[in-house]
This record gives structure tokens, sequence and C-alpha cells, in this order.
């Protein structure tokens, strides 16, 4: 398979906290990807911006540090020389004035103009308002912002109100970076671009829905962030709905921005309350790996664990639950959304021949792919004998190098934001009513005072998670890589 490069247009992209984990881990060595594949014109501009004081030569010796460790860049890439000539670099006060008239004469006039938010949320405001009042953003500029998009719904109202005293909607790019990767977009290709799957795609054939998004990483290093934060605003209010609503959504009319984001909206409009029964926190404890000594917080009732019953009210999906799960110092790495079907309504075999329901996995990452479970009979003589076998494909295999070379996630999601592409960014509307339907959950928990069930680090949760599936009479996939 020959993967398809379209170049994008000449861009000047200003990167602020260009200085940070962000730009380091991601940004920089995705847009040198992105260089490298021949898609980015090489009269582009990237111009890092952030309060160190430095000259280009200095920013261009930081990024090809970031690049190397990051961008898997081992020896000598001649490439990597022309890449860091597009770099530039202004120190610049966000809070203050210091920068700002250098940023305006460097930004190219014809050029596409997209300035990228990789700071803290407290800083999106200062400097919205500052690229407005020097004038060098204009109706045409795009501005990327990152998560956390606020931590309740009056939070990311005000958010979103501030940007919107500088920046149109359609100007403005909020980035769920599972939006970005291959197989997340996939679903979508899966659901629309096949008969097969949506005639079954509903409450009738489907018995109920397993998202999971287990980590093996825990949280050290990042424990203050992440204690003020927890599993439901960190994974569940963004890229685990997402996931939900790319599965549970009706077909949008197109693949266009507002079409899909329409679709998803109504998804999450339509979630029901999540009573505290169909809720299950937990936290690692270990000797070793601790949540609470991670979080330098003996006293913490933060989640690292969750995993809840969800319901969509509506003619779809009436009876139909969706589980979800993601935890930090879980058994392994995986990412996978599993379907499963209900049973066939009359089985024609006898008792040693009963059929089991299909299930339909598709597998985010590690090992991108889909997995059919399907009965046949099992070979040999002796009678009818059923068996369930797995029609597996792995991407990998079945697309060859390009399945086994996916660009990361910020790869895409940075050269839509240049090609002007909202679909996989999520609007101030979507983003509002996720904190919507969030908000009541984490009050409840927060007023219940209890603390999260423990677990201990390399297992799969707590065992109450386990008894939320058995009380229903379903049990969770197993987390294996
Ligand atoms: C981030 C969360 O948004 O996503 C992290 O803040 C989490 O806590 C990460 O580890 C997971 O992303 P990925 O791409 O590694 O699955």
């Amino acid at each position: 398979m020959v993967s398809r490069v379209i170049p994008v247009d000449d861009f000047d992209l200003v990167i602020f906290g260009a200085t940070g984990d962000l730009a380091h881990r991601k940004i920089l060595p995705g847009l040198f990807r992105r260089f490298k594949a021949g898609q980015i014109p090489a009269t582009s501009r990237i111009i890092g911006a952030a309060r160190t004081a430095q000259d280009d030569d200095a920013f261009r010796a930081e990024a090809a540090g970031a690049i190397r460790e990051f961008g898997g860049v081992t020896g000598e890439d001649p490439q990597l020389a022309e890449f860091l000539s597009l770099l530039g670099y202004v120190a610049i006060d966000a809070r203050g004035e210091g920068g700002w008239q250098e940023l305006k004469a460097r930004m190219r006039p014809g050029a596409v103009h997209a300035f990228y938010f990789s700071v803290a949320p407290a800083l999106f405001g200062d400097i919205a308002e500052r690229l407005a009042g020097h004038g060098i953003a204009d109706d045409d500029s795009r501005i990327v912002v990152e998560k956390p998009f606020g931590r309740d719904l009056a939070s990311a109202r005000a958010l979103n109100a501030t940007l919107a005293q500088h920046f149109h909607e359609h100007q403005i790019y909020r980035i769920d970076h599972y939006l970005g990767k291959e197989t997340v977009q996939n679903l979508m290709a899966v659901r629309f671009a096949n008969v097969l799957f949506e005639p079954l795609w509903n409450a009738q054939f489907i018995d109920h829905v397993q998202i999971t998004v287990a980590e093996t990483v825990g949280v050290a290093g990042r424990g203050s962030y992440y204690d003020k934060s927890g599993a439901i605003r960190d994974m569940v209010q963004n890229h685990l709905m997402q996931l939900l609503c790319l599965i549970a959504m009706e077909p949008p009319y197109h693949f266009d921005p507002d079409a899909v984001r329409d679709e998803k909206l109504k998804v999450i409009r339509a979630l029901e309350a999540v009573p505290p029964q169909d809720i299950v926190r937990g936290q690692y404890r270990g000797h070793d790996d601790d949540y609470l000594k991670d979080a330098e917080n003996p006293e913490s009732r933060t989640e690292s664990y969750v995993a809840m019953k969800v319901r969509i009210a509506n003619w779809r999906w009436q009876g139909t639950p969706f589980y979800l799960r993601t935890g930090k110092k879980l058994r392994a790495r995986t990412s996978e959304i599993a379907i499963i079907f209900k049973e066939p309504p009359h089985s024609i075999f006898d008792d040693s021949g009963q059929p089991k329901a299909n299930e339909l996995v598709i597998r985010l990452q590690p090992n991108e792919g889909m997995n059919l479970k399907v009965m046949i009979k099992e070979p040999g003589p002796g009678g009818m004998r059923l068996v369930q076998v797995p029609l597996d494909m792995s991407f990998a295999d079945a697309l060859g190098p390009d399945g086994a070379d996916m660009p990361d996630a910020y790869e895409r999601l940075i050269m839509d934001v240049i090609r002007g592409n909202q679909t996989l960014f999520m609007r101030g509307d979507e983003v509002e009513a996720a904190w919507a339907w969030t908000d009541p959950i984490i009050n409840a928990w927060e007023d219940s005072k209890r603390r999260p069930e423990p677990y201990d680090p390399g297992s799969s949760g707590p065992d109450e998670a386990l008894r939320l599936m058995h009380r229903d009479n379903r049990r969770w996939r197993e987390i294996r890589s």
C-alpha cells in the first residue's frame, strides 16, 4: 500500500509553551515526521514562544534534542537540519507586553496562521487577548487548545466565553488526542463504510458494549496534577466519552465537522445520570507502587481507576448498557472496544453445541486491529459440535508497512488545523455537555466522602468492578496486551 501524503498550505505555526513537555514529546517530533513525509512545505515557519530568553539557534538545538529523544531519530538524519531551519523563537511574556511586536513582525502575510496554546489553561485568556489586541491574529487565524478544558461545567463555560471574546468557534481547535488516533478514526470507517455492521448496530442485536482504556503507568511524576483531577476528569469526560460517541452516534449525513459533531453531541445529551451503585472507583495501593505516595497526598480520595455502567436514553440504545473502565497501574496497556452481540434467538443444535454470542473487538492500541468471534463447526466426526473462533485482523498485517507505521495522533491533528478541518476536534457545546454529565457524578462522589476501593498494582482493578458486571450476569473481557 502506498500512503498518500497531500502537502498542506504554507503556514506559520506559533507554539506557545515551546519549551514544555508536550512540545518536546509530541508537537516537535510530530512536526518533524510530517516534514519527513513531505507534508510540510519547506517555506513554512514554526515559531517557538515561551518565557525563556533564548535565540533561534538555542531553540533549534533544544528542538533537535527533543526530536532525537522522543522522535526515534538515531544517528545522522540529513532532513533534521533542513527541518530545524524552519524553526525560530520569540521570548514572550504571556501576561505582559514583551515579545508580542517581535512575534507580529515574524508572521508572514498570505501564510496560514495557527497558534498552539501548549500552556496552562490559566494563560489561554491572556494569550488570546494579546494575539487579538496586537493584531497578530485575524479572522482566518486558528488557535489550538489542549486539555484540560475546564474542570467542571462552570470553568469550561468561562473558558469558552473567554476564547469567544477574541475568536470565532470555527477558529478554535480543542484537542482530544484520542480523536487523532488512526484506529479511533477507524471506528467511523468500520461503521459507516460497511453495510455489514450498521443493520445490527442497535439494542435489538447488541447485548452490551465494553470500552476499556487500561494503562500500566502510574501517576508518579505528575501526581500533583493528577490528584486534583482523577480518572473521571482525566480520561472519562474526554477520551472515553469520545469513544462512546463514535460507537453510539447516528450516521452523520456527511463526514463534515459539524455533521459529525452534531451527532456526537446528541449522544452526550442522551446519557442518563449514573446512579452511585453503577460506579466503582479504585486506587492502586501497593508497597512499591502506591497511589498515595505517587500523589504525595496520604489522605487522597482521588480515583486512579473507574468503572461505570452507562445508559443512553434513545431509540437505538434503549436496553443496551455501555460499560466503561479505565485505570492506571493495571495488568497491561490496552485500549479496546468490544461489541457483545446477543445470542441467537433459537438454537437448532443440542446442548453440546450451544451457540455463543458473537463479539466484535476493535483494538485501538497496541497491535491495532479487529477481531470478530464467530461460531463454526468443530472439525471431525462425532456429531455437530460448535466452537467459537476469532476472525482476527491486525492492521499491521493487513496494510503492510503503512499499517505498522501509524502516525501519532498529534501529527494528524496538527495537519488538520493547518488544513482548517475541525472534524476531529471538540466543539464548545460538546465539551460543555460532557461536563454537564460528569459534574453530578463527581459532586455526588465528593459529597459521599467515600474512599476509592484499593486494587493491587498490576491487577485488573478492584473486585467491585467485577461485581458491577456479575450483577448483570455479564463479565469483563480480560485485560491483556
Ligand atoms: C492523557 C491523560 O490525556 O491521556 C493521561 O492525561 C493518560 O493520564 C493519557 O495517560 C493516555 O493517552 P494514550 O495516548 O497513551 O492512551
